[in-house]
């Protein structure tokens, strides 16, 4: 092999209720890539852990497709290539697992070229990829991001972000059910228009759930994770998630949420992880869905290169 590099990504975890394709959080939570290129010709994609079945070991392949951008916009000239993913964070479910292998993609592939793209241009072409910013931005920089996409000086769109960590620790319990739901499925149900009321109730809220986030003021979670952009319409593609939510609420969570576009329901808390995580299950369990859950916290690095 003439270089390797292996990088790792958080999951992530998207929308945090009211931030609807802006608020996002890395989770620790992790894939691990290893990109390896050299002077034979070939393209192999081995993979582990989460989607180990289903990820395409071809072109198609998420994480090639990012790489593959990289080189094209630095101009690196390649041979062989061969892509090594150990996966821990589950596939189509509200975690961020796309957003993760393009992200690290990317940043394996700048590393392997000579680290050429800046930090922020790999950020524009996440959030190309992606479609939107609020995954692939805690997946690169870490922590807790507030991303949007807006007119650049010259007319082109532009990605923003800013990104920071709350004074307190804040806990995480993702209940993962054992269905998986495409996030182009859970946009689908989303309508074209909202009203002027829905909107400004989403304002508040966001406005408020970011500075109790800053602030480290988390009481202000329960209300402040409420939403009514996407949560009321994907409703019916969760069974049970109003039930899940109380459960969590019940068993001392400050707040809940979809965790991105589902099927993950999310809870935060600062005390009572594993009731919490128990009870999140059973409800899912009263709707005959199986889950499991993991307890997670901020991940403040994003993708970084571990080799
Ligand atoms: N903001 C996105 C959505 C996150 O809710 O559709 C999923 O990638």
């Amino acid at each position: 092999m003439l270089k390797t590099v292996k990088v790792r990504v958080p999951g992530t975890t998207a929308n945090c209720g009211p931030g609807f394709d802006s608020v996002g959080i890395a989770c620790t939570i992790y894939n691990s890539l290893e990109l390896s290129v050299s002077e034979a010709s070939g393209l192999t994609i081995e993979v582990s852990g989460e989607g180990a079945g289903a990820i395409p070991h071809s072109e198609k392949n998420i994480v090639w497709q990012a790489a593959r951008a990289v080189f094209t916009k630095v101009g690196f000239v390649y041979g062989g290539i061969r892509i090594r993913m150990d996966n821990a964070i589950p596939l189509a479910r509200g975690l961020g697992s796309s957003a993760a292998a393009i992200v690290g993609g990317l940043v394996a592939a700048n590393s392997i070229s000579g680290n050429q793209l800046t930090r922020q241009q790999l950020f524009e072409l996440a959030t190309e990829m992606e479609g939107h910013p609020d995954n692939v931005a805690p997946a690169l920089f870490g922590g807790i991001t507030l991303s949007t996409v807006a007119a650049g000086s010259e007319g082109a769109s532009q990605a923003h972000h800013l990104r920071f960590l709350p004074p307190a620790p804040l806990s995480m319990i993702v209940a993962v059910p054992d269905f998986t739901l495409s996030t182009r499925a859970s946009r689908q149900v989303l309508p074209q228009t909202v009203s002027l009321q829905d909107a400004v109730f989403n304002v508040g809220r966001t406005a408020i759930l970011i500075g109790a986030l800053c602030k480290g003021e988390f009481q202000h979670l329960q209300y402040a994770l409420e939403d009514k952009l996407h949560q009321p319409y994907r409703q019916k593609l969760v069974p049970g998630m109003p039930e899940v939510f109380q459960a969590a609420l019940a068993n001392g969570a400050l707040g809940a949420a979809i965790s991105g576009a589902g099927p993950c329901l999310i809870a935060f808390a600062v005390s009572r992880e594993t009731a919490i995580g128990d009870a999140m299950v059973a409800a899912f369990g009263r709707h005959q869905i199986k889950a499991g859950y993991h307890v997670l916290s901020i991940d403040p690095d994003g993708a970084k290169i571990i080799n």
